[in-house]
């Protein structure tokens, strides 16, 4: 864990601006405490009222493996080539970026790579509200302040500190997002465009994208946050069996689909051809 990056932290009981280390712990100035667990993470999620549960384990797992084989690869770069122009501009020495819905943490660890090799040393941080996802993200991110927190709720962190904010097929609470970001800062945001995996979807007779997902995304934005730069990626991937089992598993419809029939239709094919397209949209706040 960065201590460094304690400072961006806000206390979600009291709102007192930045934590410090005790122990196993996290605490503001008041002594609200927070646990920091065995794997690394600060627990900053709220004991009272309604907590979404995000990611099951089955869900993380499938996603670790899935993103492991590389097909998404192409999406981080795109996020990388988009964000260091920006950072190289702001010469910030070292850039807050922040990961929403982070999950295992698979594009802020590219992004944090992509920096250093421009002698750029971020101060990072990754919100899930999924303790599977916080669990793995914080073995693998040891510099990054891995943090459970509901981002549907106030975003525990100190107001105007984020230079860079990424979100991949994730939760966007624009009020919150405006709220964290510098007046300088990007916003980066992955959407699923009309296309995605359509080939998988189809097969298994999954509802596809909501064609309307990157419009609701601009739609929610627009009171805080203007677009600057819009790009579409699109190429072809072959999936195997066990990949397209993965990307069933691990997106929205893993709640809905029957595995083991999903299982018996993959036994007789080789190999899956589809689609990525996705939409990276980059956003500056309203000033
Ligand atoms: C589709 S996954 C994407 C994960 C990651 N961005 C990626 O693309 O590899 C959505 C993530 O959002 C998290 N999530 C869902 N609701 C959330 C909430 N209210 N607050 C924080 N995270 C949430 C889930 O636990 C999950 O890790
Ligand atoms: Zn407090």
């Amino acid at each position: 864990m960065n201590t460094d990056t304690l400072k961006y932290l806000k206390c979600p009981v009291c709102h007192a601006e930045g934590l410090r280390r005790d122990d196993n712990a996290v605490k503001c100035v008041n002594s609200h405490a927070f646990n920091v667990a065995r794997q690394g993470y600060i627990d900053l999620l709220l004991k009272a009222g309604k907590r979404p549960e995000g990611d099951s384990l089955a869900m993380v797992e499938a996603r670790a493996r899935f993103l492991a084989s590389g097909t998404y690869a192409p999406i981080a770069d795109l996020i990388c080539r988009t964000a260091i122009p920006h950072l190289r501009s702001l010469s910030v020495p070292t850039p807050v970026c922040l990961d929403l819905g982070g999950g295992t943490g698979y594009y802020l660890d590219a992004l944090r790579l992509c920096f250093k090799s421009q002698n750029i040393t971020p101060s990072s941080i990754l919100g899930d509200v999924s303790i599977y996802a916080a669990r793995r993200a914080a073995r693998i991110l040891t510099d990054t302040l891995v943090v459970r927190m509901d981002t549907w709720q106030q975003i525990p962190l100190v107001g105007s500190s984020v230079d860079v904010g990424i979100i991949v097929f994730a939760p966007r609470n624009a009020i919150e997002i405006a709220r964290v970001m510098r007046d300088t800062g990007r916003l980066l945001v992955v959407t699923p465009a009309e296309d995605h995996l359509a080939g998988v979807m189809k097969l298994f007779g999954v509802v596809g994208q909501e064609s309307n997902k990157r419009e609701h995304l601009l739609n929610s934005l627009s009171p805080y946050f203007h677009s600057v730069e819009s790009n579409r990626l699109r190429y072809e991937v072959t999936l195997t069996r066990d990949q397209a089992l993965d990307v069933l598993s691990m997106g929205p419809n893993a709640r809905h689909i029957d595995i083991e029939d999903v299982r018996s239709k993959l036994h007789a094919l080789n190999a899956i051809v589809t689609l990525v397209d996705v939409y990276l949209d980059s956003f500056a706040p309203n000033l």
